[in-house]
């Protein structure tokens, strides 16, 4: 694949001397031609800063920014082949469907029977050929963003960058929203960089994606990679639903050099070939994925507590489950053993599915220690 943009060591700092804040606090990636590539994160997280830097209506502090090898950090927006759909989507608002994704080609000064030919073949490809005609207001949230990334990609750019297109829709359109706008990227072969804090769209839509905090990329990877290998805790817990679960554990150093994992009560001998990564801990915290947890009879080979809320899914449940000194973990699994709320339970799972942090760092010592 050929990179198509590279952010190298990219800043931002916003306000005067005494009174800064910081947008992007340090940022270097690579995106590939007709990737798309998301940005999650939580609010503040410096998400639409890089993407306005990416557009060029800001301006880095510090760093290069760098399309087709090209260094483009002085260029400005209207010389980059990069349209942006923003937010609030902004249509004009009497003006028609045709007209509003007509416009940037009528600023370029085509003809009108060049401009119309241009908006219906893009039409069809939203599948809103029959609105051309219509005003905006006549039309509901999801077909006008639709009309704005009509708007967006009319002069064919080679990167279509969209801050949370779907965040003002309601959970059904959304979801709709997602599977069209994936359909228009086959259709366009253009390179998108999108932006949302919702981990599931992220996940769902990305070839690959960069999960920020505070100003920083703390991983970048494929959804596969950032799921089942995440870097940190904070990785760990931003995506997945419901979160990760974190206990506090203790790593036991045996008189023969043996480690040993005491989570909740529970012993778990840790593979030698994971006592490097342990070296020095006498803390630590772990993760287990409510997915990961069963529900089985108590004994002295599982973490036993209490059922304080027992929740119908559907197929699965969503229990609450009580353990040692109050922690409470949530698990989704069938109700085999089917529980009453108020019950004891031994919850079982897979050494291989239980993620070690380190206590301080946070950053993932083990990935599984099966
Ligand atoms: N023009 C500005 N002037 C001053 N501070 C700004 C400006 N724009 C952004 N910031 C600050 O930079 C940080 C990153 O903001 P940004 O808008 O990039 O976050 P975001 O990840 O897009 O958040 P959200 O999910 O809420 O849209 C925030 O602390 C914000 O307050
Ligand atoms: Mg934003």
């Amino acid at each position: 694949m050929t990179v198509l943009l590279k952010l190298e060591n990219l800043r931002k700092v916003f306000g005067r001397k005494g009174h800064e804040v910081i947008g992007v606090e340090e940022l270097s990636m690579e995106i590939e031609e007709r990737e798309f590539f998301t940005f999650v994160g939580p609010s503040g997280c410096g998400k639409t800063t890089t993407l306005r830097m990416i557009a060029g209506l800001e301006m880095p502090t510090s760093g290069r920014i760098y399309f087709s090898g090209q260094d483009i950090t002085a260029l400005p927006p209207q010389r980059r082949d990069i349209a942006m759909v923003f937010q609030d989507i902004a249509l004009f608002p009497y003006m028609t469907v045709r007209q509003n994704i007509g416009y940037p080609l009528k600023i370029a000064g085509l003809k009108k029977t060049a401009i119309n030919e241009k908006c219906e073949e893009i039409a069809g490809i939203l599948g809103i050929y029959d609105k051309l005609d219509m005003k905006p207001g006549q039309l509901s949230g999801g077909q006008q963003q639709r009309v704005a990334i009509g708007r967006a990609i009319i002069k064919e750019p080679k990167i279509l960058l969209l801050d949370e297109p779907l965040s003002a829709l309601d959970a059904r359109l959304r979801t709709e929203m997602r599977t069209e706008i994936l359909r228009i990227h086959r259709k366009i072969e253009t390179t998108v960089i999108y932006v949302t804090h919702d981990q599931v769209e992220a996940m769902t839509m990305s070839t690959r994606l960069a999960v920020m905090d505070k100003g920083v990329a703390v991983q970048i990877d494929h959804p596969k990679g950032i799921f089942r290998n995440p870097s940190n805790q904070t990785v760990a817990t931003f995506i997945g639903t419901p979160a990760m679960n974190i206990l506090p554990a203790r790593v036991i150093v045996g008189a023969n050099g043996t480690k040993t994992l005491d989570v909740a009560g529970l012993k778990l001998p840790v593979p030698s070939r994971h006592y490097d990564r342990l070296s020095g801990c006498e803390q630590a915290e772990v993760g287990l994925r409510p997915q990961s947890i069963r529900l089985v009879q108590p004994s002295s080979d599982t973490i036993n507590g209490k059922v304080m809320l027992k929740e119908p899914l559907g197929l699965e449940n969503e229990f609450v489950v009580e353990v040692a000194q109050g922690m409470r973990l949530v698990v989704v699994a069938q109700d085999d053993l089917a529980v009453d709320e108020g019950q004891e339970v031994g919850l079982g799972f897979n050494p291989a599915d239980l993620y070690v942090f380190h206590v301080e760092t946070q950053e993932t010592l083990c990935c599984g220690i099966g």
